[in-house]
């Protein structure tokens, strides 16, 4: 110690503990203050030069992972400054990857290691030769650290430095060639407090909110953390991460009422939710505050999982890298409702628990230039329903198959298939409950709540599930308007990675969007999934059929069971209504739906169609009689055939150029090999294996083939839909079961007119 005291003027002095204990587990301030004092006081006592504002933590402890109380102490109370650390957010090998924050007012720098251990080591049996240190010096690690890192800090304790061999020795060696050899420039006059200000605002600017890292994945860490290995089990296992108002409290509540899911206790500022990840003030109380959250004695067998919901993590860019950098192996839920009805929910929220007293199609209106209040409102209503964009990011930093996503509106209506699939396909649990055992209808609320063990109702609050009225028709078509290419966006998303659409986004009742999509896209992509949800009606409105555009034609290129194949390149599942270009979906589940109510379309869509083709799936589905009335009704020509021949007459029709629109039923019963249509086009869906038939070019042929055998029917004798509007107005009554019986009525048609024709030309 004389020794040092003898060379201070060589030295500048850092703050320290008197006593070198460890600050991992320090609860108590009054020991560190004092130990830091004594500190303080010696080197006051001696004159010693000291830097005010740096402090080194001894054993690298308590600084990251962080001990909220040293920086309390040491910042807030006795102000140092800065202090550095090697292991943010990771004890990184390679110093490079090391990296500052900054914590409760200190700023933390990285901090560097030359790891070459000189203290026990004489130059001249250096391990592997004297050359080999040598080589660190000049060109080698050491060297580059310096090279690499705008700012480097080494670190050695005094007692090291008075021992080491080799200290000196290193740092001349490499600060003389660094000088010599490249155009690094060493200052000595700069303060660690301006150093840590270059570092954090001249250089990484971005660096100075920390993020929490997982201590249980880094043995280093785990080392210095206040925790122990037990605590690891405790972290979420997964998390409901919204968006607002979409069914998260719904689906958080129902989730908890089985055993082994234990949900986060409730939190007082923030009601239900933690919010840890999206905001700020709550996110640096820590990770041990977050562990806090959770009850310890729930974990009590390795199938026990906690979790929480937080519905604000969704659109937050920066929940994502914060629980990827914490939980990289979480599993997430999120739920998708209509994107437009949840920002009049989230509207209706606000306005019930603020004083806000705009109303909705005015507040759709305003813009920037608004009182910043209301157009924040606005802001938060709409953005998070931008669903592709923030699903695209989550993929960012989580591969898919961690993602579960559920369709809201299914949720709300029925969420028992959903929980059994959480449960047992998405979580895994061992014990899996039957999910009819944790919901049920209650009529009183309108909506499923959970039941607790004594079978008793336990419906969300008022705030859930509240009544409002409907939203104006004005915000309606401002919201299809608004969510019509972000929609778009999210189908395409959904289907690149292998998730199933949501109902309301396969549903056609919203007018506007399909009027959009007429305009926007060829073909109108279906669904996978939609078979077997339950009935949506159309809505009364005027929809022009013809998107001049699109050359292409929809012919329907192959059958399935579930569906059809259209143009040899979009493969939709569930029923159709076909024009002359484009193809929608059709809110068909069963033959017995296609009611007139499920026809309405045909009633205002223009332009009016010369023919009417309807595929009722197999040749003995049969559809009500007030169906055939209505179509009647309409005075158009129509056609009712199983669906195979169906769609023949329509690619037919098509080819032809003809105003031909088609409402299709999938056909169950696709075993009979000898319909000409199916042989030829669809026969490589069908049967995949069958190399005849999957040849693309072979199958073209044949389609062409077809074509023009119907062409050349069609030439023997002059068809006219107009023709067949008249006949089918005078013809029998059973236009139906004649189709139903096998034989396409287009045909039975023209092989009539073909007689005629014969005979008038005999008789000629
Ligand atoms: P409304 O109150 O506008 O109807 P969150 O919990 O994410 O904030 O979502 C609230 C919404 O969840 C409610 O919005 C409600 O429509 C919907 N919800 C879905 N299932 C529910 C359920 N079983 N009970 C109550 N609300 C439910």
């Amino acid at each position: 110690m004389i020794y040092y005291l003898e060379e201070k003027d060589k030295f500048i002095w850092f703050h320290h503990t008197w006593k070198h204990e460890k600050l991992t587990n320090v609860y108590d301030k009054i020991s560190l203050f004092s130990s830091t004092k004594m500190n303080i006081d010696f080197a006051q006592k001696h004159n010693l030069s000291l830097d005010p504002n740096y402090a080194v933590a001894p054993h690298h402890t308590g600084i990251y992972p962080i001990n909220p109380l040293v920086y309390d102490i040491w910042h807030r109370i006795i102000n140092f400054n800065v202090t550095s650390t090697e292991n943010y957010p990771y004890h990184y090998m390679s110093p490079s990857n090391r990296r500052g924050f900054i914590y409760k007012g200190l700023f933390v720098l990285p901090r560097q290691s030359c790891s070459l251990y000189t203290t026990t080591r004489n130059y001249t049996n250096y391990p592997n030769g004297s050359h080999r240190l040598e080589q660190h010096l000049m060109g080698g690690k050491l060297f580059r650290i310096i090279l690499t890192n705008p700012i480097s800090i080494f670190m050695s304790h005094n007692v090291n430095y008075g021992h080491d061999r080799l200290g000196n020795y290193v740092f001349s060696k490499l600060i003389y060639l660094i000088s010599k050899w490249t155009r690094i420039k060493f200052s000595s006059d700069l303060s660690t407090s301006e150093l840590a200000r270059k570092y954090f605002y001249d250089y990484y600017p971005d660096e100075k909110m920390p993020i929490f890292t997982n201590p249980c994945h880094d043995e280093m860490l785990m080392n210095l953390w206040n925790g122990n290995r037990s605590m690891c089990r405790i972290f979420p296992q997964f998390l409901i991460v919204g968006p607002q108002k979409t069914g998260t409290t719904a689906l958080y509540s129902m989730l908890s009422q089985h055993p082994d899911l234990h949900p986060s206790k409730k939190n007082f500022i923030t009601y239900e939710e933690l919010q840890f990840f999206s905001n700020d003030t709550i996110y640096l109380n820590g990770i041990n505050w977050y562990l806090d959250q959770f009850d310890s004695d729930n974990i009590v067998s390795e199938w026990s999982m906690n979790f929480e919901k937080s519905a604000t993590y969704f659109d937050s860019i920066l929940a994502m890298k914060r629980i990827k950098a914490l939980l990289p192996n979480i599993r997430l839920i999120m739920i998708l409702t209509e994107p437009g009805a949840r920002a009049y929910s989230r509207y209706q929220h606000e306005i019930a628990r603020t004083n806000q007293t705009i109303n909705f199609d005015d507040l759709l209106q305003l813009n920037h230039n608004h009182s910043s209040n209301q157009f924040h409102l606005k802001e938060r209503c709409l953005q998070p329903g931008h669903y592709a964009e923030y699903l695209r990011q989550w993929l960012n930093y989580f591969p898919s198959k961690q993602i579960y996503i559920i369709d809201g509106d299914a949720f709300r209506y029925d969420p028992r298939t959903i929980l059994n699939d959480i449960q047992i396909r998405f979580l895994q649990l061992k014990n899996p409950i039957n999910s009819s055992k944790l919901v049920k209808f209650n009529r009183k609320k309108g909506f499923f709540c959970p039941i607790s063990n004594k079978n008793h109702f336990q419906c969300l609050g008022n705030s859930k599930g509240r009544r409002y009225e409907k939203m104006s028709s004005y915000s309606r078509e401002y919201l299809n308007n608004y969510y019509l290419l972000h929609n778009q966006k999210l189908i395409q998303f959904l289907r690149n990675n292998n998730y199933s659409l949501p109902l309301w986004l396969t549903f056609f009742n919203r007018t506007q969007l399909i009027k959009r999509c007429f305009s926007l896209s060829n073909i109108y992509h279906a669904a996978e999934g939609r078979m077997g949800y339950p009935n949506e009606r159309y809505e009364p409105t005027t929809i022009s059929a013809l998107d001049k555009e699109n050359k292409t034609l929809p012919l329907i290129t192959g059958l399935y069971e579930d569906g059809f194949m259209i143009a040899e390149q979009d493969r939709i599942v569930g029923a159709i209504f076909s024009f002359p270009r484009q193809i929608i979906c059709w809110n068909v589940y069963s033959p017995d739906q296609i009611t007139p109510e499920s026809l309405a379309l045909l009633e205002v869509i223009l332009p009016r169609p010369e023919i009417f083709i309807l595929g009722i799936g197999s040749r003995t589905n049969k559809i009500p009689p007030e169906t055939i009335q209505f179509i009647r009704s309409l005075k158009i020509g129509f056609e009712i055939l199983p669906t195979t021949q169906a769609c023949e007459t329509f690619n037919f029709l098509l080819s032809d150029n003809r105003l031909v629109y088609a409402g299709f039923f999938p056909q169950n019963d696709l075993t009979d090999q000898n319909y000409g249509l199916r042989k030829a086009i669809a026969h490589s869906q069908l049967y995949e294996k069958d190399e005849e038939y999957i040849r693309k070019d072979l199958l073209k042929d044949t389609y062409e083939v077809m074509i023009k055998a119907h062409r050349e029917r069609k030439l023997l004798s002059s068809y006219s839909p107009l023709d067949r509007r008249q006949s089918s107005i005078k013809q029998d009554d059973d236009t139906n079961v004649q189709s139903l019986t096998g034989t396409s009525n287009v045909e039975k048609r023209l092989s009539v007119k073909k007689r005629d024709q014969q005979e008038t030309d005999n008789q000629s």
